[in-house]
């Protein structure tokens, strides 16, 4: 990561809704987040907390009901100049979780490879078109006689690899991948993984890397925040997640992960979250900067508690 730290793209107090009336359902409940640049900000939480819709909504493809989304000083949520939106599509690109479901089928490789470039980019040539693509397929590791084949001829880790090109032919500054791996064959996750670590390296790419495993999180990631629920409970840089988790959510996650030594794995003690275990009734929770870099939703009563923790560590 970058020693000097820029902010790239800055969330905040953001609400995503499903539904109206009756039916409304709030999905992402006032989060609060900055990514900077060069980093891998890493998104864990169980399945339905939110992580999806946050990246959806940072993209535009969801729109938000309330809080910003500011990227390189400019908000870019809600209603947005043509200009910007374009350059919103040219700079944040997003990595799907399942390449079996993401391509097209029926596109050949080069017309899902190129697709987003020819919205954007409408003068270019066919030659300038077909290089652009083999360079994008390159630069994943694929050969550019694939370009002209169809999806189904791809294994999994290949597939995932040509969303990948499809991302990198924006030439994005920014990349949501969310849960890029969790649909591939253990095997090939770590290739995977490595192209994106070398991809951000050559770059000086950001990441908002989404994810449920916290294993993964903690090989790649710079900072985690980890969501509950469409709140994000709690949010610090790896190292001192893992050292000193306070929340009790998190300690709850982090209690779960599966231990490489079999009797400690036997052992282990896996803690189950329990809400009850804050009184919130008047005494609100708030995000709270708890120690440096290391945030927190917590009362104040909570805030206390975790202060004292903290002087004992
Ligand atoms: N388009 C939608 N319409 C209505 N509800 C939605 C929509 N997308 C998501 N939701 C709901 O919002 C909540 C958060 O969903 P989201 O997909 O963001 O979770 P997630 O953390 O990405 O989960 P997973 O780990 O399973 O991918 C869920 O309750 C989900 O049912
Ligand atoms: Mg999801």
């Amino acid at each position: 990561m970058a020693d000097k730290k820029e902010i790239l793209l800055e969330v905040k107090d953001l609400h995503v809704s499903f539904g109206r009336g009756k039916s409304l359902f709030e999905a992402v409940k006032g989060v609060n987040f900055n990514i900077y640049k060069g980093e891998t900000f890493g998104l864990v939480g169980e399945s339905g907390s939110g992580k999806t819709t946050i990246g959806r909504a940072i993209i535009r493809m969801y729109p938000t009901s309330g809080g910003e989304v500011i990227f390189n000083g400019q908000k870019i949520n809600g209603k947005i100049s043509k200009e910007l939106d374009k350059d919103v599509i040219h700079n944040i690109q997003m990595i799907f979780q399942d390449p079996m479901a993401s391509l097209n089928d029926r596109a050949k490789v080069s017309d899902i490879v190129k697709e987003g470039l020819i919205n954007v980019q409408k003068g270019l040539s066919e030659k300038e078109q077909q290089e652009r693509v083999d360079k994008a397929l390159l630069d994943v590791g694929l050969l550019p006689e694939f370009a002209s084949r169809f999806p189904h001829e791809f294994s999994g880790g290949q597939r995932q690899r040509i969303g990948i090109a499809r991302a990198l032919i924006m030439e994005p500054s920014f990349i949501i991948a969310d849960e890029p791996i969790s649909a591939l064959d253990v095997s090939i996750r770590a290739q995977v993984l490595n192209l994106l670590s070398k991809l951000q390296q050559e770059r000086n790419l950001t990441y908002l890397f989404i994810a449920h495993d916290l294993s993964v999180m903690r090989f790649i990631s710079d900072r985690i925040a980890v969501i509950e629920h469409g709140k994000i409970v709690e949010l610090a840089p790896t190292e001192k997640l893992f050292a000193h988790p306070l929340h009790p959510y998190t300690q709850a996650l982090l209690s779960a992960i599966p231990m490489p030594n079999p009797d400690l794995e036997q052992n282990k003690k896996v803690l189950v979250y329990d809400e009850s275990v804050h009184d919130y009734s008047s005494d609100k929770p708030e995000w709270i900067e708890i120690e440096e870099e290391h945030f927190i939703l917590a009362n104040k009563k909570e805030a206390s508690e975790y202060r004292e923790r903290l002087k004992t560590l």
